[in-house]
């Protein structure tokens, strides 16, 4: 039996309380929807400055009224040190009283993602991401949670030309929001050395899967595609296509996140691991993929080309992950490769654009 059908059947056995932030968004959503299916006890954080009401409403329907009941919504932002604190208790509600639960384990997924949007907003992507981001290491180490889990990101590894990527070789970063990412892992380090607060840090490469959002300015390739193809719309490609990625589906994400929160491995902690496949897709390829993936509903789509332009400033040309680290430190074991993962996101993407 592999690690995390362990740590999902000891979670069952033994409940805990999570606090998820940016839980409205994909990721957050998809982490929500397998703790509370695992019958946890969740609080979730989110501002809706990205993430939707949608999402929580789709994991209302998947979870028994049971376990939705064993799930506390606080509409808060991080950048608001006092909505951190109020998120580190889980209320219990009896007939006659009601009593608060610390909270065990953190999920530390809230933020502003894309690196174009941090090129013309930098300063609001740093107030997310910098300052909410401390705001939710002081909260959490005040209310001395077990583990501080976060969203860092591949973007790190900035113009290190290195392939595949391996945890302590980085680059420079080539964006605000790779700085927002990277200033991340020094205070989680930084807190592990001043206060003995344990945190790990998941470095994802291009998470994709249900409900990560297709639409507006920022939204990622995988999800904008899919919309533009079953809308008849154009997809652009920035580049000549050959421009590559590690897409992991979201399930590997969420695995790599239980695994990195119950791990008993001391030497796996205060650590950082990249959260992917170890594979590698170019866009001509992805493209390829996803029109032949929907051909099969929408025949008029099997010739479709798409339309090339420039080059997108801030952007890495590859990204392929080592991910032995999460394999040996983690047993981190992916159970996805990216057509799997693409089947089962084009399934919800057709009932759900
Ligand atoms: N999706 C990916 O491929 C990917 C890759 C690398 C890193 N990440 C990181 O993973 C995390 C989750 O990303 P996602 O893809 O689910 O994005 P998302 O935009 O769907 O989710 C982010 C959530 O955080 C919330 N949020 C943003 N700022 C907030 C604030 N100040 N206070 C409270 N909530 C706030 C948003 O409303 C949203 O619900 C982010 O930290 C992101 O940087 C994602």
């Amino acid at each position: 039996m592999i690690l995390f059908q362990q740590v999902q059947a000891q979670l069952l056995a033994n409940p805990k309380t999570w606090l998820i932030t940016g839980v409205a968004g994909f990721i957050g959503s998809n982490l929500l929807e397998t703790l509370l299916k695992l019958n946890q006890k969740v609080v979730g954080l989110d501002n809706f400055a990205t993430g939707h009401q949608r999402n929580l409403d789709e994991v209302q329907i998947l979870v028994t009224p049971e376990q939705w009941a064993d799930f506390r919504f606080i509409k808060g932002d991080i950048r608001n040190l006092d909505d951190c604190k109020k998120a580190m208790l889980f209320t219990q509600y009896s007939a006659v009283s009601s009593q608060h639960l610390p909270v065990d384990y953190i999920l530390h997924q809230a933020a502003l993602g894309s690196v174009p949007r941090s090129l013309e907003d930098p300063i609001t992507t740093n107030q997310s991401n910098i300052d909410g981001f401390l705001n939710m290491l002081v909260a959490a180490r005040d209310a001395k949670v077990k583990r501080f889990v976060y969203a860092a990101s591949s973007s790190t590894y900035g113009d290190h030309p290195g392939l595949p990527k391996i945890e302590d070789r980085i680059g420079r970063p080539l964006s605000p929001y790779a700085v927002t990412k990277y200033v991340n892992e020094l205070y989680a380090d930084v807190f592990a050395r001043a206060y003995g607060f344990k945190t790990i840090g998941l470095r994802y490469f291009n998470i994709f899967g249900q409900r990560q959002d297709p639409n507006g300015a920022y939204a990622a390739v995988i999800p904008k595609w899919i919309a533009a193809l079953i809308k008849n719309e154009p997809v652009y490609i920035n580049g000549t296509g050959e421009t590559s990625r590690d897409f992991c589906y979201i399930k590997n994400a969420v695995q790599a996140n239980l695994l990195a929160a119950i791990s008993d491995n001391p030497e796996a902690v205060n650590q950082v691991y990249n959260v992917a496949v170890g594979d590698r897709t170019d866009l001509n390829q992805l493209f390829a993929l996803l029109r032949d993936g929907l051909a099969a509903k929408y025949s008029a789509l099997k010739n479709v080309q798409p339309v090339y332009r420039d080059f997108r400033a801030g952007d890495v040309m590859h990204s392929q992950a080592d991910i032995s680290k999460a394999v040996k430190l983690l047993e981190y074991q992916p159970t996805y490769t990216i057509r799997q993962g693409l089947a089962k996101a084009l399934e919800w993407y057709v009932v759900n654009v």
